[in-house]
């Protein structure tokens, strides 16, 4: 691998939009880190991109799992060094999450302790990794649905979607989103929250009007954001979102 390479990771890229940022990254030339926590779907999705002639390797990285996360970072450490992008793309819904008057208390925390603390966890652990690029990147995998202006507007398409765990769950990853991109704000780092589209996968029960092919694309933009970068921004594929 040539030392321009940059070197991305992952989580979630064992399948849905996660895989298909992991192809498309490595199809634009990156070398991929496929995140994911089960070894055998990590191995059958890193198989999948070297059967493509992709380059790219695997590491067990569950986001509910503190030393496994440390674990990763010292892998990719020790083998790259460093760490040009991070798509923070692992996430859950939960079938006893629903609007704040009965969904479960126990579903939320699932889902808070995932798609926020997790990500805030393995943020945390890469920060060394990133701080030793050039110019890093950051892309959090956000919803529409984690808008505030959005869930209270009766107006927009979201409004309905009363999910309090899920929703909660990405206003906060957005709040990650936008006190890391001040805290770094004199550094090459630089961090963004996407909101993919509605993307058909199993965590929407394959609804959605695009295919993780097509919600890949934004993410993997922002990945690949050159030297007049934003960061600490909210955008989906129409344009910038409210927080
Ligand atoms: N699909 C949409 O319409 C949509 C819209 C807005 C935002 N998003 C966001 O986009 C991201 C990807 O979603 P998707 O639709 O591609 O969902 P998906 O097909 O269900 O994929 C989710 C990925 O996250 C992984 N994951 C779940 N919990 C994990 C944990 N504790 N540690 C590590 N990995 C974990 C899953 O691994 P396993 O296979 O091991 O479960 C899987 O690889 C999520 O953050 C989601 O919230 C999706």
């Amino acid at each position: 691998m040539s030392v321009s390479t940059r070197i991305a990771l992952v989580t979630g890229a064992n399948k849905g939009i996660g895989l298909e940022i992991a192809r498309q990254l490595a199809q634009a030339g990156v070398f991929v880190i496929v995140g994911a926590r089960d070894p055998g779907r990590a191995d059958e999705a890193l198989k999948s991109l070297l059967s493509q002639g992709l380059a790219a390797q695997s590491v067990l990285l569950d986001l509910n799992n503190s030393s496994g996360i440390l674990a990763a970072a010292e892998t990719i450490r020790a083998e790259h060094g460093r760490l040009d992008i991070l798509v923070n793309n692992a996430g859950i819904v939960d079938a006893k999450d629903g609007p704040p008057t009965s969904s479960s208390p126990d579903a939320v925390r699932r889902i808070l302790d995932t798609n926020f603390v997790g990500t805030l966890a393995v943020t945390q652990a890469m920060l060394p990794l990133l701080r030793q690029s050039a110019a890093a990147r950051i892309v959090n995998l956000s919803s529409s649905l984690g808008s505030l202006t959005l869930n209270g507007d009766p107006a927009s398409p979201y409004y309905a979607a009363r999910l309090i765990g899920y929703n909660a769950s990405k206003a906060a990853l957005n709040m990650l989103t936008v006190q890391l991109a001040e805290e770094l704000k004199e550094t090459a780092i630089v961090v963004n929250s996407v909101s993919p589209g509605y993307v058909k996968t199993d965590l929407t029960g394959h609804n959605g009007f695009m295919t993780a092919e097509e919600g890949a694309k934004l993410p993997v933009k922002y990945a690949l954001l050159g030297d007049d970068a934003v960061s600490g921004k909210f955008v989906e594929p129409n344009g910038e979102t409210p927080w």
